[in-house]
């Protein structure tokens, strides 16, 4: 059957197009159309090639889809050896290389410096490309160097790999070589993925691209979003005309293939250092994994006077950044409690040389992690750490596993202190409920219990916290109470004046409302507004401790996981002592009960607010006075009892001072409240 000639230019036009905006899209990052228009080209072209078989062509876009498995990877003799690069790790080492390039090439001592081609060095796997008249038929890994295997199904799913070079009067033979890596970004969906599929994760891009590459279903390749990049090539070079390996690297470039934004051309080694340090800052912003740089002579006639000794290049070198991941032994798991009573397991590791340093710990984020990979005492695992970011333990290594290696559970006590360790639904992180008592949280309690929404004690900032508690003087709120001037006075860049003050604020802070309290207990979820919700719902702190989470959740905005706080934190034995104890030291509030019959000091008083008081807000004490049996008026009039003014209070404080009405501070509100009678 012969195909319509208009049929054929038809297909022939379409694969142009759609190459064209798949250059763009994948190679430039520069998509050219909107992706339902690619798609209606994509499926005309389907079409076509499904009415007329005969069109199909091995470099048809429609052919990234995969193809039924292989039974082996048949092997590839490259045509020139893929070889390898020798490594740099220090300065030194650099140095040396630009030496040897000098004496190489015979330059003598007043010769100005060498030009160097420096690119990133892709931490991926290297692959060669063949085309033959432009249309790519086969591409092979590096294997041994001199023989590899053909992956060329896997690699035509690739979209950065062109399956037609772009232009025309493409050299006959031309073999471009270059690196297949994963993204990041597509690194971590692809996890993603594989998590939701309860499927194994990868450890690191490199070894997802690897394990994506060498699948003998080039369907699971074509599901797996590799990507490339050209940094040489192999057979054909000269059919390039280039004089150095920058221009090269251009034509590479205007074939269609991605090449690095990073490439740059330097002078002598100071250029190759500086590149080195510019690269090594850039690094952990890169999109893609590179575990160094790489130096070429630029000059390709310099290249080939230089050539080869055994399997490395005389004109290349790898400068390798430190490894940011390495293999080590797990000697024990330990727990450690935050400033917020969070437990993060930790693993002690036999010490090992990763990132630049030598690492002895590392996280292990939470149990469900630890679950996740399953990772046990004695175990032999991957270890990372990339930059100043904590090392963390990747993966375990399975056939190193120890025969008795039990798993991994979470101690329902906290390490620190003994009480009962919760985890709230929905939360990965496991938590010490101790949070008044416990030793790992105590300043942070002390902090937050002392500040001006809690219990607004003035003076008592970070610096003093850290005394108070590195010298033993103070392990829980309460003791705050017991500390004297004497004993404050002691303390390093104290004055006499300033523990004077902060005796006096510690003093008036056992004034308080139940509000106030509760916040400045410091409950995990439990803000201001739940914690003064809490204290008008409920009027005693009694009933709070005692309500269950049906009870708890009676209160506006309440809802199972406040709940949940609530009876958790009361619920711990050494909560409870520390609350006790600071109610026999003095702390009061007017029980402001509405539906209890508590003292109504303020009963048939009408009091009237003006300006801004120091702590309390205005709805709160507006409550806190009609819980007291009080009246909260607008205006100021004979029949005022009392005015309450505070900061910047306007024409009602002049109108009270004018009608001879007597006018109180926030201080003074609050001790009419406390009142008994
Ligand atoms: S050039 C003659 N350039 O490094 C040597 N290699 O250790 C040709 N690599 O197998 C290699 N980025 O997989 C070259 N910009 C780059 C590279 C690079 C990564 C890999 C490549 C090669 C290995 C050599």
């Amino acid at each position: 059957m012969t195909v319509p000639a208009a049929a054929a230019e038809r297909a022939a036009f379409l694969r142009g197009e759609i190459e064209r905006h798949n250059h763009a899209y994948y190679v430039l990052d520069a998509p050219t159309i909107p992706d339902a228009e690619y798609d209606k080209l994509f499926r005309e072209l389907q079409q076509l090639e499904t009415d007329h078989p005969q069109l199909l062509t091995a470099d048809s876009p429609t052919q990234r889809v995969g193809a039924p498995p292989l039974k082996e990877f048949p092997p590839v003799v490259h045509r020139l050896p893929m070889l390898s690069l020798n490594n740099a790790f220090s300065e030194a080492e650099v140095q040396a290389f630009d030496q040897r390039v000098r004496d190489g090439l015979d330059l003598p001592a007043g010769a100005g410096p060498v030009e160097y081609a420096v690119e990133p060095k892709f931490d991926g796997l290297a692959i060669s490309l063949t085309y033959e008249n432009g249309i790519f038929v086969r591409g092979a890994t590096r294997g041994d160097g001199a023989t590899g295997e053909d992956v060329t199904p896997n690699l035509r799913t690739i979209r950065r790999i062109p399956l037609r070079l772009a232009g025309t009067g493409w050299p006959a033979l031309i073999e471009v070589r270059g690196e297949v890596l994963l993204f990041r970004r597509d690194f971590e969906k692809l996890n993603a993925r594989q998590r939701e599929r309860g499927e194994k994760e990868f450890v690191n891009p490199r070894n997802a691209a690897a394990g994506s590459l060498r699948q003998l279903d080039s369907r699971i390749t074509a599901s797996r979003p590799l990507s490339f990049f050209a940094y040489g090539v192999g057979a054909g070079y000269e059919a390039l005309a280039a004089n150095s390996h920058a221009e090269l690297i251009d034509r590479v470039a205007g074939l269609g293939f991605p090449v690095s934004r990073e490439r740059r051309v330097v002078a002598g080694a100071e250029g190759l250092l500086d590149y080195f340090a510019e690269m090594g800052e850039k690094r952990p912003n890169l999109p893609y994994d590179i575990d160094g740089v790489v130096y070429k002579v630029n000059r390709l006639s310099a290249q080939d006077r230089l050539g080869f000794v055994s399997r490395a290049p005389r004109f290349a070198i790898a400068h390798k950044f430190p490894a940011e991941e390495a293999t080590t032994e797990i000697l024990a798991i330990e727990i450690q409690v935050g400033r917020t009573g969070a437990l993060t397991p930790v693993a002690r590791l036999k010490p090992v040389f990763v990132g630049g340093v030598t690492v002895t710990n590392a996280t292990l984020h939470n149990e469900d992690e630890i679950r996740r990979k399953d990772v046990r005492i004695g175990d032999t695992v991957i270890v990372r750490r990339a930059g100043d970011v904590i090392p963390e333990v990747v993966a375990v290594v399975p056939e190193k596993r120890p025969i008795l290696a039990p798993e991994f559970i979470m101690p329902k006590a906290c390490p620190q202190c003994g009480s009962a360790v919760e985890r709230l639904p929905d939360e990965a992180v496991a938590r010490c409920s101790g949070g008044l008592y416990c030793p790992a949280q105590r300043k942070q309690a002390l902090l937050h219990f002392a500040s001006r929404r809690a219990m607004d004690i003035e003076g008592l900032g970070e610096k003093l916290v850290d005394q108070l508690v590195d010298g033993g003087l103070v392990h829980s709120p309460a003791d705050l109470y017991g500390l004297d001037m004497a004993t404050l006075a002691d303390l390093e860049r104290m004055g006499e004046k300033s523990a004077q003050n902060l005796c006096a604020a510690i003093a008036k802070s056992r004034n308080t409302t139940l509000g106030r309290f509760i916040y400045a207990l410091g409950i995990r979820n439990v803000g201001e507004a739940t914690a003064r919700d809490l204290a008008r719902h409920f009027g005693r702190l009694e009933d709070i401790m005692a309500a269950d989470e049906a009870k708890l959740q009676e209160v506006q905005d309440v809802g199972p996981v406040v709940a949940v706080s609530l009876t958790a934190f009361f619920a711990e034995p050494h909560n409870r002592e520390v609350i006790e104890r600071l109610r026999a030291a003095g702390i009061h509030w007017p029980d402001a009960a509405p539906r209890h019959d508590g003292p109504r000091p303020l009963a048939g008083k009408t009091l009237v607010l003006t300006g801004t008081l120091p702590t309390l807000k205005r709805d709160e004490a507006k409550s806190l006075i009609e819980a007291a049996g009080g009246k909260v008026a607008g205006s100021v009039s004979k029949k005022t009892d009392f005015v309450v003014a505070g900061d910047e209070a306007g024409s009602k404080l002049e109108t009270a001072l004018a009608l001879g009405r007597p006018v109180i501070d926030e201080a003074e509100l609050l001790n009419l409240l406390n009142k008994k009678d």
